[in-house]
């Protein structure tokens, strides 16, 4: 695991975007795993900022995202694929229909929808760079603590810290699902590269665990001790109850130097 404490929280989303830029600048049809929720909002603005103002292209990129809500349709205001579509598909030129969300209404086969969601990411070759967020639970994707470390996508219930997290994105007497269709963490391990990202306080206890604790299913993110390259992109707040700060930041700077002489091609 790469961890890197950097500065703020824009700090966070701008390194964040720069993976994500460069995963795309190097390979323009790269399969990129997408995360809803708060802490992608900024480092989606700036995707959207390099499109822009840089002519980065997202033309020929399939996306899959980790999760969706259960029992909505695609045009649903709720929908994770309304969040994308507001805060990413809409000011990027992604193909829409390369954009995977793993959406199943309530007349749909949630087993064979599942299914159908990983064999679409094998088809696709793999996920290329995974974004995730993390719950204050240490859920990755909607795999709540206690799910499998070998679970693929399913349908999970979202335990009440993730109800109440979330219930701020629906509006006054707006019915708030319960369930959602998510990856499973060994279809998140799956990916090539992977990339965690936490700002703020309240992640801190979680992000302790996942990095310093050990690898169990009451801390579904600790199962990204297993991949072999994560990085962790962390503020202050969230870096906050780590205990080898001082470690990660050595690690860091040898890093980079070691980068610097024996630099990798391609
Ligand atoms: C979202 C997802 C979740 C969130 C997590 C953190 O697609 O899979 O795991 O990443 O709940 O949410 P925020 O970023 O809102 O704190």
């Amino acid at each position: 695991m790469e961890i890197l404490i950097l500065e703020s929280k824009d700090a966070v989303a701008a390194f964040g975007a720069e993976i994500f830029a460069e995963q795309v600048r190097k390979k323009p049809a790269s399969v990129l795993g997408l995360a809803t929720g708060g802490s992608p909002l900024a480092l989606y603005d700036k995707l959207a900022a390099l499109h822009r103002n840089e002519a980065l292209s997202f033309r020929d990129i399939t996306s899959f995202n980790l999760d969706e809500y259960f029992g909505l349709s695609s045009t649903d205001a709720r929908s994770y694929r309304h969040y994308m579509r507001e805060h990413l598909f809409s000011r990027i030129d992604i193909d829409e229909s390369r954009a995977h969300l793993p959406a199943c209404r309530d007349d749909e086969d949630p087993w064979e929808k599942a299914e159908a969601y990983e064999a679409a990411i094998r088809e696709a070759g793999g996920i290329d760079l995974q974004l995730l967020g993390i719950g204050r639970n240490g859920h990755i994707g909607f795999n709540e603590p206690t799910s499998s470390l070998a679970s693929r996508t399913r349908v999970k219930t979202l335990a009440e810290d993730t109800m109440r997290d979330n219930r701020d994105w629906f509006r006054e007497g707006e019915p708030q699902p319960e369930l959602a269709m998510t990856m499973g963490i060994g279809t998140i391990l799956e990916a090539t590269e992977i990339l965690l990202i936490a700002t703020g306080s309240h992640k801190a206890p979680a992000v302790r665990r996942t990095i310093e604790g050990p690898v169990a299913s009451v801390c579904p993110a600790s199962a990204l001790q297993l991949h072999a390259s994560v990085t962790i992109l962390l503020d202050p707040d969230a870096a906050a109850e780590l205990e080898l700060t001082r470690y990660y930041q050595t690690t860091g700077e040898h890093q980079a130097r070691l980068l610097e002489r024996w630099k990798r091609p391609d």
